[in-house]
C-alpha cells in the first residue's frame, strides 16, 4: 500500500508530467493525462481506427488501458475515426460499462439486473450505499472505493451478485457484503492511485 509521501511525490510528477497535446497530431487543447498514456491511447486508436465499427473496440481498449475514457481525449477519437465529438461522447454515455473518470483504489459492482433484483440486489446496494456514505456510480472522497451497478454478471441463479476487484460473489447478504468489504473500507486519507487493472 503506498504512503503519503509517496502520494505527494506521484502528485508532483502527475502535475509535472500533464501535457499539452497541441505538438501531436490531435486537436485537444490540453489534457490532464500522461505523455505516456496519450501514447498508448493514440497507438490504440491508430491500431483499431481501420476495423468497421471500430469506435466501441476502441473505447473498450482505453478503458482497460487507463481505467476510464478521460472526456479530453473524445476530440481526438473522433478526429481520427472522422466522426463527430457529439457522436463518441453519445457512444461513452449510452453504455454504462464505460466510465468517464478513474475508478477509486477498489472497485464494486452490485448487479442490479432482473434476476438479482428478484434476490434482494436493490436492498443490497441500499445497503452498500448507506455503507460507504455515496451513490451508485460514485467514488469515495478518498479515492478508495467506486460503487457501480452492472447490468448482469452471468451468475443470476446465485444472486444477489457482487463483483470486487473483478473477484464474483453470490448469494451476497449485507452481512456477507460486509464480510467481503471489511479489509477494503479506509476512512482516512490514502494514496489511492487509479488501477486499470480492476476498472
Ligand atoms: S441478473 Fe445478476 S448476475 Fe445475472
Amino acid at each position: 500500500m503506498p504512503n503519503k509521501s509517496n502520494h505527494d511525490a506521484n502528485s508532483s510528477n502527475a502535475t509535472e508530467d500533464r501535457i499539452t497535446i497541441k505538438n501531436l497530431p490531435v486537436t485537444s487543447a490540453e489534457t490532464t493525462i500522461s505523455t505516456a498514456q496519450l501514447e498508448t491511447l493514440l497507438e490504440t486508436v491508430s491500431s483499431l481506427k481501420h476495423l468497421p465499427g471500430a469506435l466501441l473496440p476502441i473505447l473498450h481498449k482505453i478503458q482497460h488501458q487507463l481505467g476510464y475514457i478521460p472526456s479530453e481525449v473524445i476530440p481526438d477519437i473522433a478526429q481520427l475515426l472522422n466522426l463527430s465529438r457529439a457522436e463518441v461522447h453519445g457512444v461513452v454515455s449510452f453504455y454504462p460499462d464505460f466510465r468517464t473518470h478513474p475508478c477509486g483504489q477498489h472497485l464494486l459492482r452490485i448487479c442490479a439486473a432482473e434476476a438479482c433484483q428478484a434476490n434482494g440486489a436493490r436492498a443490497l446496494m441500499q445497503h452498500a450505499e448507506e455503507k460507504l456514505h455515496i451513490k451508485s456510480g460514485h467514488t469515495t472522497p478518498n479515492n478508495n472505493i467506486t460503487l457501480e451497478a452492472v447490468y448482469c454478471l452471468g451468475n443470476c441463479t446465485a444472486g444477489p451478485s457482487v463483483e470486487i476487484n473483478q473477484r464474483l460473489h453470490g448469494r451476497v447478504t449485507t452481512t456477507l457484503f460486509d464480510q467481503l468489504t471489511a479489509g477494503l473500507i479506509t476512512a482516512g486519507p490514502i494514496n489511492a492511485m487509479p488501477r486499470p487493472d480492476q476498472c
